[in-house]
């Protein structure tokens, strides 16, 4: 397939102009005041499956923002993949941090992209990633190199938990038919060292308040004698994790799977090299679970960590009080065999009975996830080693993701389907963060990658 890299070549410009268009919308899905322009994303994801050819183009409304979808059914007896992404983005902020606009992308070279990476939000996650999807498929239909049915179904609220999908798949099922899921929208190790995850965590999420007194109160009239829910949520908070870093909560690790020596052996022969991690983050070491290493840690370990902290004065200067309330949001990461709504509940009983009499708490649970391990003894997983053996000229190494995407469990409980989760953005590209970026290098190689995929996987499946 001597041509992907020449269509490449000659549709550089375009290509890299046409993603920096879907850039410019900024389709955040958490914050209200951008509905309109995540509509506009959706139309134009429609618009670019149309022109790239696929049929039955729709944007299906849900009570949340629309899910896209498109196909191309060139023979029902072939296999069918199932293409998924978001075209949602996670909020800008803080926006002080970005050194140029987060929609307005520009390329900018990084010392991990030498030939210059896109900066924008969403450029990495996961806009760039299935934009190549889309292009792929331009270039299969242009040149009739389309060797099975492909269906494309990109939605617009993963980062707010995907909860208008579920729904949406199970009255789907007949439409959303197909044999396997190839989802772009994870990372590899590096650019010359492709991988391909084959797992991610699930997610357990809750909002807590904890409420003292019933009004803010004079801190040195009332302070020392009335609990301060600030004092007492840190403490909570701290309580959670014992000194080796385990988490404290009963019952938490009861499911987890744990790894033999042989897999987990298997697991750290990946390359990591410590002393780069630390000097990218400017840490001068690292933490967490005490007999586990870094890529364990993220990998197959569970985790409990605060998002976000707040309560009581934090503006100029000093103002004395003893707040009514404190809040946190805390995220737990899950592993196999985790529930997320078990995990939830073990939270919950556990953060109440911890809390003092002297304040009141309460848990609130956000949208959850299930962790999933994705095969790598099928002709799908096959096909998308062989399709990066091809384009990066080395086998591609099986990793497991930190991150969660809570649909992927569900692909597989609703509609009976295992995803590939081939990915090509990388872990330091800040996703969620302020500077966002994605390779160039990426982008083309993803675009160059993806019909390999297709013409090995219908080559295996005969
Ligand atoms: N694409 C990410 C998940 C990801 C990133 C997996 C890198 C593996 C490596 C996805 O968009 C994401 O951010 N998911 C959220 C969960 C969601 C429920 C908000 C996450 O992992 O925090
Ligand atoms: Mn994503
Ligand atoms: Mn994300």
């Amino acid at each position: 397939m001597k041509d992907i890299k020449q269509y490449i070549e000659e549709n550089k410009q375009r290509l890299l102009d046409e993603l920096f268009a879907l850039l410019r919308i900024p389709s955040i899905s958490a914050d209200s005041a951008y509905a309109g322009d995540v509509a506009k994303a959706a139309e134009f994801v429609a618009e670019s499956m149309r022109s790239a050819g696929a049929d039955k183009v729709e944007v299906c409304k849900t009570p949340g923002h629309p899910i896209v979808y498109g196909e191309k059914i060139i023979d029902p007896k072939l296999p069918t993949v199932l293409v998924y992404g978001h075209y949602d983005v996670q909020p800008a902020d803080p926006i002080n941090l970005w050194t140029t606009p987060p929609f307005e992308p520009i390329i900018k070279k990084t010392e991990l992209h030498p030939e210059g990476a896109i900066f924008a939000r969403g450029s990495a996650d996961d806009k760039g990633q299935f934009y190549m999807h889309v292009k792929a498929f331009e270039y299969m239909i242009k040149n009739n190199a389309l060797p099975c049915n492909i269906k494309m179904m990109i939605e617009g609220e993963e980062e707010v938990g995907s909860s208008n999908l579920t729904n949406f798949c199970i009255a789907n099922k007949e439409r959303l038919k197909a044999d396997v899921v190839v989802i772009s929208d994870t990372s590899m190790i590096a650019n010359d060292c492709p991988s391909i995850d084959t797992g991610l965590r699930g997610l357990s999420y809750v909002e807590v308040e904890v409420t003292g007194p019933n009004r803010d109160l004079h801190s040195g009239v009332y302070g020392g004698a009335v609990a301060n829910p600030i004092n007492i949520l840190a403490k909570m908070i701290a309580s959670m994790h014992d000194e080796n870093n385990h988490i404290t909560i009963p019952g938490f690790y009861d499911k987890v799977a744990e790894l033999n020596a042989q897999e987990r052996a298997e697991l750290n022969k990946a390359p990591f090299e410590i002393d780069a991690y630390k000097k990218d983050l400017e840490i001068a070491d690292v933490w967490g679970e005490k007999g586990y290493t870094v890529l364990e840690r993220t990998g197959i370990r569970p985790t409990l960590d605060v998002n976000g902290i707040w309560g009581g004065y934090t503006g100029e200067g000093a103002k004395t009080v003893l707040p009514s309330k404190a809040f946190a949001k805390i995220s737990m990461r899950l592993v196999p065999n985790q529930v997320s709504d078990e995990i939830t509940a073990l939270f919950k009983k556990h953060f109440e009975s911890i809390a003092p009499a002297g304040v009141k708490v309460e848990v609130r649970p956000h949208h959850g996830g299930e962790p999933v391990v994705t095969p790598t003894d099928s002709v799908a997983y096959q096909a998308a080693a062989k399709a990066l053996e091809t384009t990066f000229g080395k086998k591609p190494i099986p990793t497991r993701g930190g991150g969660s995407i809570p649909i992927v469990a569900m692909f597989e409980k609703e509609l009976g389907l295992k995803s590939v989760l081939m990915g090509f953005g990388l872990d330091s590209d800040a996703l969620h963060s302020p500077n966002e970026h994605y390779g160039i290098v990426n982008y083309f190689k993803g675009i160059e990658t993806i019909p390999y995929f297709f013409k090995y996987y219908s080559e295996l499946n005969k």
